[in-house]
């Protein structure tokens, strides 16, 4: 039996989805509208995995390091507990190594490394949804976003989905890999604004990281969205190389097409 947790998210919410009808996949959440099975990382209580053969590990991201890597290494453990065989996580793509949130990811994936279950990393792309909120245009039709001339090899969630439907369905070819799962269309201010039929004007990180702030994020999310800001901007998310299209057998969705609407 497969169980997914995380389903009432965006990425939960297409990997059901894909499962739908499947009498040997179950799905759970913490949200009883979403899941068969309530899983609640942070509530060791609800971490029952028995007669789990696959668990596929959606990231639970939200938090500071410390309750990340909490809620992760008790999922972990506790699937170890119940005779789980694998585990397939999903992380985040090789080149988000600089960012704010990489740490816990990296740590979860040690710590399957080191564990008793077979494993595959799904380390995943940042979404061209993100992107697409990330520099929204205001209601002047401006991009401000401070991504300076630095693009980003943004992804289609449904993509995403669609490979950890076919890896967590058939884990065993899988065991023991690591997949960057970028888009295959590295996007930038510019091409942005031409698909939104918005302006380019990008501001700085200083005045970024005020809107944020003042948005009524949660202080940790602050340096996350900034630390984004800066990663794209300064070169080091446009790296296009990955696994996506071995994984779909296809070409992935482009990132544009996402955005723009123009993507199933
Ligand atoms: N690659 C990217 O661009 C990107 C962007 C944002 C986030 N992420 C990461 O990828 C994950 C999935 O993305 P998404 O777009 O689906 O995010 P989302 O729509 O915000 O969904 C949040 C996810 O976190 C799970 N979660 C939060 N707290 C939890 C807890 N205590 N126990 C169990 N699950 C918990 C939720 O599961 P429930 O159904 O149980 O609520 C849900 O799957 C995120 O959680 C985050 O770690 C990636």
């Amino acid at each position: 039996m497969l169980l997914v947790t995380g389903v009432s998210g965006a990425l939960g919410k297409l990997i059901a989805a894909g499962l739908a009808g499947r009498a040997d996949a179950v799905l759970a959440s913490r949200d009883p509208q979403y899941g068969e099975r309530r899983i609640d990382f942070d509530d060791p209580a609800s971490l029952d995995f028995t007669g789990v053969a696959t668990l596929l590990l959606i990231s639970a991201g939200y938090g500071e390091d410390d309750v990340v890597i909490t809620r992760h290494g008790a999922v972990i453990d506790a699937a170890e507990r119940d005779g789980v065989a694998h585990i397939v996580y999903t992380s985040l793509a090789s080149a988000g190594d600089h960012l704010p949130y990489a740490l816990p990811h990296r740590w979860t994936e040690r710590r399957l490394r080191s564990g008793r279950a077979a494993w595959t990393v799904l380390r995943n792309g940042l979404y061209a949804e993100l992107l697409a909120w990330l520099a929204a245009p205001d209601a002047e039709g401006r991009i401000t976003a401070p991504l300076g001339g630095g693009k980003l090899a943004a992804v289609a969630r449904r993509d995403l989905a669609e490979a950890a439907c076919r890896v967590a369905l058939d884990p065993a070819p899988h065991a023991g890999r690591v997949y960057d799962l970028v888009g295959e269309e590295a996007v930038g201010g510019a091409e942005l604004a031409e698909a939104l039929g918005a302006v380019y004007t990008p501001g700085t990180m200083a005045q970024a990281r005020e809107r944020v702030a003042a948005s009524g994020a949660a202080p940790f999310q602050v340096p996350m969205l900034v630390g984004t800001y800066s990663a794209i901007a300064h070169g080091f998310m446009d790296g296009t190389a990955g696994d996506l299209r071995a994984l779909l057998g296809r070409a992935p969705t482009g990132a544009l097409d996402v955005i723009g609407g123009k993507a199933a």
